[in-house]
């Protein structure tokens, strides 16, 4: 698997991703996409748009506003508890979720030496060895084999253990601030004067636009329960260590369904199954790596108190098995805390059942930043071609930045050039191609490569004569002699 560091560097030196306000020395928790990293995330949305709403007949799409009445997060409890547990080291100023640093008593043969703190990441497990000799030969305990270690989140010390933890950054006990809740809105002010009265919240998630225009979008279409709304858009929090890349960013996009389903208790356990399977299929069709899929059933203790069921779809990036979407069955927390904070009536009309009520609610949630880094790390690869080695993006075309790609053999034959440009601007209309006569043609199907393309045409002299062009295929390397209504049928079967 690509290295992370290697990955990062690839996207900005070929124009995925920068950080942003590279200029100005970056901003932690913010990205910029670049030419080729926007044309690979608008492709992931809108393919998930084509197959989660106009592929179906029981999806509909919504745009809600980023900035909606700070009461919607009262009613859906984001101001109150939408917060991580936070500490500090006092003498590094280092901030820590508490939840992502991990404490250890380090014993020998029962008898307590002290603690060790590690943060979560690539290094932990080299840190907790690393800490736990240092605590022994300050113990002149070298020798020693330490009792078996077990590692807890800072959230589950206890007051008394607390004063003995040492900070991860110090290791000394007592340089850390005991946890306190950290709230991840961000605020703004809306109006022209700045008061209590105009404070606003920055949307944490798309989810709630959706649950506040459930009545919009019943009255307004033909839906009938079951039945999805849909939002692709920007959510923001102020996480406590944005890291990992894009993985936890503060600003980022989420592609989310609400799909509402009448509340009757039988019916939610099978189509949360559906959805589960219906999501993974979805990843899999996108080109991500079956072997870095997996699940993870959250146990009924861990569920939030309105939740019926949460299973996450999880992938192995290079920093660790991360969440990529998470599948939640919400019963009808949402629509029954809005309805009653409104004061407006929520309540769906069922016609078979002749009554109303608040419709059960399963959340498919993911994020396109995550999904967009699951492709890189599963698409990357390295290898030889006629002994030299290449980097290749196995992208599914697809999803593909660039499509296509069309070469002049030389560029100093004008005639060559005018009708690579003339096939070129033809493609052009069609899907996203490239022109490249610079260098050495087997240079540029390098370059190529290393971005995704999947195909390049090549013009050479024989396509003056029968006008036929060599197609070259990016995971084969394999060259085929085409036509260009051939080359034309091929792009629209293989890119349908
Ligand atoms: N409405 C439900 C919801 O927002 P979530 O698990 O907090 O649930 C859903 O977020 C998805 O959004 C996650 O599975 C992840 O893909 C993405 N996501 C959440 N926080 C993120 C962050 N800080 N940076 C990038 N993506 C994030």
């Amino acid at each position: 698997m690509v290295a992370m560091k290697d990955l990062v560097a690839f996207c900005k030196r070929k124009g995925f991703v920068f950080p942003s306000s590279d200029i100005y020395g970056g901003l932690n928790g913010f990205f910029d996409y670049g030419p080729l990293g926007t044309e690979l995330k608008r492709n992931v949305k809108n393919l998930w748009w084509k197959n989660m709403v106009q592929d179906r007949e029981d999806i509909v799409g919504l745009d809600s506003a980023v900035i909606l009445h700070p009461n919607v997060w009262r009613a859906s409890g984001h101001v109150d508890g939408f917060s991580d547990p936070m500490v500090d080291c006092k003498v590094t100023k280092a901030r820590y979720r508490a939840d992502q640093v991990f404490y250890a008593p380090i014993s020998v043969a029962g008898k307590l030496l002290g603690y060790i703190c590690v943060t979560d990441g690539e290094e932990r497990d080299a840190d907790i060895a690393k800490k736990t000799k240092a605590l022994l030969k300050a113990h002149n305990c070298s020798q020693e084999k330490p009792d078996e270690i077990h590692l807890k989140p800072l959230t589950e010390a206890k007051p008394e253990e607390f004063a003995l933890i040492p900070s991860p950054a110090t290791d000394k006990p007592g340089d850390l601030t005991p946890p306190r809740e950290f709230n991840l809105m961000f605020q703004t002010q809306v109006g022209a004067v700045a008061s209590e009265a105009g404070i606003a919240y920055l949307r944490p998630e798309t989810a709630q636009g959706i649950f506040i225009n459930f009545k919009n979008v019943v009255d307004s279409t033909r839906v009938k329960l079951p039945f999805g709304i849909a939002q692709i858009g920007k959510a923001f929090r102020n996480e406590i260590t944005p890291r990992n890349f894009t993985f936890r960013s503060r600003e980022f996009e989420q592609m989310e369904i609400e799909y509402f389903l009448p509340a009757d208790e039988t019916l939610w356990p099978n189509l949360h199954q559906k959805w589960i399977e219906e999501r993974y299929q979805w990843h899999l069709s996108i080109g991500l790596r079956e072997e870095f899929l997996s699940f993870d059933v959250h146990e009924k203790k861990d569920l939030a108190h309105y939740a019926k069921a949460c299973t996450d779809i999880m992938f192995r990036y290079p920093f660790g098995v991360q969440e990529l979407e998470g599948i939640a069955v919400r019963g009808n927390f949402d629509l029954t805390q809005h309805q009653s904070c409104s004061g407006k009536p929520l309540e769906y009309f069922d016609e078979t059942l002749k009554t109303k009520y608040l419709p059960y609610v399963i959340e498919p949630s993911v994020g396109v930043d995550r999904t967009v880094l699951a492709l890189l790390v599963s698409a990357y690869d390295e290898d030889e071609v006629n002994g030299e080695k290449r980097v290749v993006l196995r992208l599914k075309p697809k999803l593909a930045p660039i499509k296509a790609a069309v070469f002049p053999l030389v560029k100093n034959k004008p005639e060559l050039v005018e009708k690579a440009r003339g096939l070129f601007s033809r493609l052009q209309k069609r899907w996203y191609t490239a022109y490249d006569e610079t260098g050495a043609v087997g240079r540029r199907y390098r370059r190529m490569d290393e971005i995704g393309t999947p195909w390049c045409v090549t013009v050479d002299f024989d396509s003056l004569d029968n006008d036929t062009y060599t197609l070259r295929d990016r995971d084969t390397t394999q060259q085929t002699r085409l036509s260009e209504a051939e080359l034309i049928t091929f792009f629209e079967k293989e890119l349908q």
